[in-house]
């Protein structure tokens, strides 16, 4: 064998290797090494996690695999879906200075937090139902996480037990709660989180019930699946199946969402666990202000990815003035439209502890499950890595509001 075939070889079991995931230094795609690799014609949509340059590449073959009415959930935001492309078009807002002779040969992306180090400040977000994207729902997720030692947070209404995520992701989850409007109901999902080990429970604020998910509705409309099988009617119906209400009376409750929770519920959800409690869907330096002073252990900037309302208002934006009330007293993290290592690297720089991601790993997870996580967690933390190498910072507390110029208006 001569020595390009033998390059090719070694490329070839990279790229289709777990170390390629295990290892984000080693990037064809960022490297020239790819234009030694034997040629391989690709169609619009990939048809294998190793062909993805960026993890927009992942959306078409979601969409392929899905139904509409499971691609339109995973897709929608709220009515003309404005605010979902805030949350990534503000991204390119924030502009990323980069200082020159550094040696960035050796940087460290490790993220700390509440006492516990991950590889990455990347988290994976709360998302509801991943058995309409893949069969393996979220234990695929959690085993991908774990491979890439990132956090992540399990939905109230996720596919699997909260026990057997944090087994596969070797290392407790986080729960995001929608806690009814049933407090018995809320103490029982308190108490199953607790008995699972749960360090932290992650109540969600930015969902009064009812929302206009019109990218969904028109999706709906080319399936003829007949839906009721899985979506009866009512709660007991639509949502008890969870295994998070498994065995939770669940006679009383009357909504997930519209609970009428105020300020008074955090109070008492804060006297009711030892567990820290952040909130997630904050959105304004009022309401970070009060949710510090509510005792919370930390804050999410959320606006649910665009799903809740459409405010205008991207996540990016509002992170500021947020972590400037909260004013170091707790972690503030964000989530909503972070597709680039880019977009990471202006979280962190604006104030996030850590950056949080919801549609890009389930586009990974519904192509191609566990493999189509991993590569997307890849793609992103070699992403973030390349533009720490480039920008100058080693370490995640040298990326300041210093490493970037902010064109964001509040
Ligand atoms: C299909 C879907 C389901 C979601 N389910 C939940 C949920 O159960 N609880 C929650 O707090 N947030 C939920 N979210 C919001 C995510 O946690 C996160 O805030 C959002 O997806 C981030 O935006 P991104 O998708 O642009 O990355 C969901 C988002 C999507 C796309």
């Amino acid at each position: 064998m001569n020595h390009i075939d033998a390059r090719r070889q070694l490329l070839r079991y990279l790229a289709s290797s777990p170390l390629f995931a295990a290892l984000p230094s080693i990037s064809l795609a960022q490297s020239y090494d790819v234009l030694r690799a034997q040629t391989k014609k690709i169609g619009d949509i990939i048809d294998s996690p190793e062909d993805a340059l960026d993890v927009f590449d992942f959306e078409p073959a979601a969409r392929k695999a899905l139904p509409p009415a499971h691609y339109g959930y995973l897709a929608t935001g709220v009515d003309g879906d404005a605010t979902l492309r805030a949350n990534s078009e503000d991204y390119a807002k924030v502009r990323i200075k980069a200082s020159r002779l550094i040696d960035a040969r050796k940087i460290d992306t490790r993220m700390h937090l509440f006492g516990l180090e991950y590889a990455s400040p990347i988290f994976l977000s709360p998302v509801s139902s991943q058995g309409a994207f893949h069969a393996d729902a979220e234990i695929a997720v959690a085993r991908a996480a774990r491979k890439k030692g990132m956090h992540m947070i399990l939905s109230t209404v996720g596919n699997s037990a909260i026990a057997d995520v944090s087994k596969e992701h070797g290392s407790p989850v986080w729960l995001q709660l929608y806690p009814t409007d049933d407090w018995g109901v809320t103490m029982a999902l308190i108490r199953k989180a607790e008995a699972a080990g749960t360090p932290a429970l992650v109540l969600t604020v930015d969902r009064q019930g009812g929302r206009n998910t019109q990218t969904l509705f028109r999706l709906r409309r080319n399936d003829d699946r007949t839906c009721i099988a899985c979506h009866g009617g009512g709660f007991a119906n639509e949502v008890s199946r969870k295994p998070m209400f498994q065995g939770v009376d669940v006679s009383k409750v009357t909504n997930l969402y519209g609970t009428g929770m105020t300020w008074e519920f955090v109070n008492k959800l804060r006297n009711s666990t030892k567990m820290k409690i952040l909130l997630k869907g904050i959105m304004t330096a009022e309401d970070a202000e009060k949710a510090v002073r509510a005792g919370v252990d930390g804050i999410i900037v959320s606006n649910h990815g665009g799903r809740a309302e459409e405010s205008l208002q991207s996540t990016i934006s509002a992170l500021p003035a947020v972590v400037k009330a909260v004013d170091g007293k707790v972690p503030v993290l964000v989530d909503g439209g972070v597709r680039r290592g880019t977009d990471v690297y202006k979280a962190l720089a604006l104030g996030a502890t850590a950056v949080g991601i919801g549609r890009p790993y389930c586009w990974g997870l519904a192509a191609f499950g566990q493999p189509g996580v991993e590569a997307v967690l890849s793609i992103l933390q070699r992403e973030f890595e390349t533009i720490m190498r480039q920008a100058g910072p080693t370490s995640l507390k040298q990326i300041t509001a210093a490493s970037v110029i902010s064109g964001l208006q509040a």
